[in-house]
């Protein structure tokens, strides 16, 4: 421990050195320092502020969403613009962006992803929210002193409080029609993956190379052997090829977990593709995408066995088709309007409880501990 201590003493000073030496100003120095001190710095725990009512102002609830990670601040605008009205509510609700608001919100909405340190100060009649998007084993967990302020999960979880799946399955009014012996006959390629990320919990890419053994899948981006030329955000342009050549699109997840789809699976539904998805799970699966539209590799014994029902499928036109048809009925809502969703949750619960004027139940730890040892 002592060594590791002075180790990191001298690297700390060898660094500044460095940063003296390259930025003369000062600008680098102030907040280096500042990382040193955060690192030894420790949390005071603060006891709620005890309220004597619940706060509004001009007749609606605030929902602050502290520290809000740049790539939400669309979706924020986006409920701004076309979301303002919620369903089934008394009072609306608008979202706050700007933390040093926080003593008049009455949610607030922490990201797992820019949790600060140390836990600010909480109104008893808060209704506090940590959102994760990523499963139990790519999630940072908060740290004890922030464990018992949340009252409440917004993640992908049909069991959260609060749900941001990663897409929502919609009927269509009028199904999309397409010319779909065309469709078929220009698909001569048969499997597509396509990963940044391995090895994974899934096992995903030992799963690709089994199934390689006895049907072509071919592999893109850092986890494969091909590249796709066009880089995000414009992934669709690959998507889009990738649903005109192949026939089936392997959208593996990194775990298996419980309602753990990612935009992965939804991207085909909601940019209307022509592909077949084959998903690595979860069980659940089939409570938010329609039977008939998809093929889960769980299903199948091992995968050999899910190479062969895909040549069946893929080697005959009417089987084949019958899945596209079927997908064609449905779409996907995009981010926005999944995000416009769950902040209508948030309002219309919290509206429901009229605020909260009482102080919040001990502890809600153990709402944490379930997302962090179950998958
Ligand atoms: C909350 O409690 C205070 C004091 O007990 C009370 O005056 C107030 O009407 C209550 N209700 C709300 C919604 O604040
Ligand atoms: C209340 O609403 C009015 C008019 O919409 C606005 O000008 C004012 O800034 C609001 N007050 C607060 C505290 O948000
Ligand atoms: C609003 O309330 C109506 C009637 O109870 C219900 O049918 C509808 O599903 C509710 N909408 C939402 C978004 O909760
Ligand atoms: C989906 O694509 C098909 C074929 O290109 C087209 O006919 C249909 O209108 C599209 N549907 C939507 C909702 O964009
Ligand atoms: C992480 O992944 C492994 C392997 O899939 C699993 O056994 C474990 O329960 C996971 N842990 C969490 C916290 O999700």
């Amino acid at each position: 421990m002592r060594v590791l201590y002075k180790a990191y003493l001298v690297c700390v000073i060898i660094g500044m050195f460095g940063v003296i030496y390259f930025d003369p100003s000062g600008n680098v120095i102030s907040s280096y320092l500042h990382l040193i001190i955060n690192r030894f710095k420790t949390c005071e725990i603060h006891s709620p502020l005890s309220d004597e009512y619940v706060y509004t102002d001009n007749n609606t609830w605030r929902i602050l969403w502290y520290d809000i990670p740049v790539y939400l601040k669309k979706a924020v605008t986006y409920f701004e613009i076309h979301g303002q009205k919620c369903e089934n509510v008394s009072l609306q609700c608008i979202i706050s962006t700007d933390s040093s608001e926080i003593m008049r919100s009455n949610v607030v909405v922490f990201s797992e992803s820019t949790l600060p340190k140390c836990p600010p100060f909480k109104r008893t009649s808060q209704i506090w929210c940590l959102n994760t998007m990523e499963n139990g084993n790519f999630t940072t967990w908060p740290t004890e002193v922030w464990e018992k302020s949340f009252d409440w999960i917004m993640s992908y979880r049909r069991d959260a409080h609060v749900t941001r799946p990663y897409g929502k399955i919609l009927k269509l009014d009028k199904s999309n029609d397409r010319n779909y012996p065309d469709v078929f006959r220009q698909k001569t390629k048969f499997g597509v993956w396509m990963s940044s990320h391995c090895p994974t919990p899934s096992r995903r890419e030992e799963y690709i190379t089994q199934l390689q053994k006895y049907i072509q899948v071919d592999t893109f981006g850092k986890c494969g052997q091909n590249t796709c030329g066009v880089q995000n955000p414009s992934m669709n342009e690959c998507l889009k090829n990738f649903a005109r050549d192949y026939k089936f699109y392997f959208s593996f997840e990194n775990n298996i977990c419980r309602d753990y789809s990612t935009e992965k699976v939804f991207n085909l539904y909601e940019h209307n593709l022509s592909v077949i998805p084959v998903v690595n799970g979860p069980p659940q699966v089939t409570d938010y995408l329609p039977r008939g539209t998809f093929i889960n590799a769980l299903d199948f014994t091992s995968p050999e066995s899910l190479a062969k029902k895909l040549t069946e499928i893929g080697s005959s036109e009417n089987l084949y088709t019958q899945y596209l048809k079927e997908k064609d009925k449905y779409f996907s809502l995009n981010g926005l309007d999944i995000f416009r969703e769950s902040m209508c949750t948030i309002c219309r619960k919290l509206d429901h409880m009229k605020g909260i004027n009482r102080t919040i139940k001990a502890s809600n730890a153990h709402v944490i501990k379930m997302y962090k040892t179950e998958c």
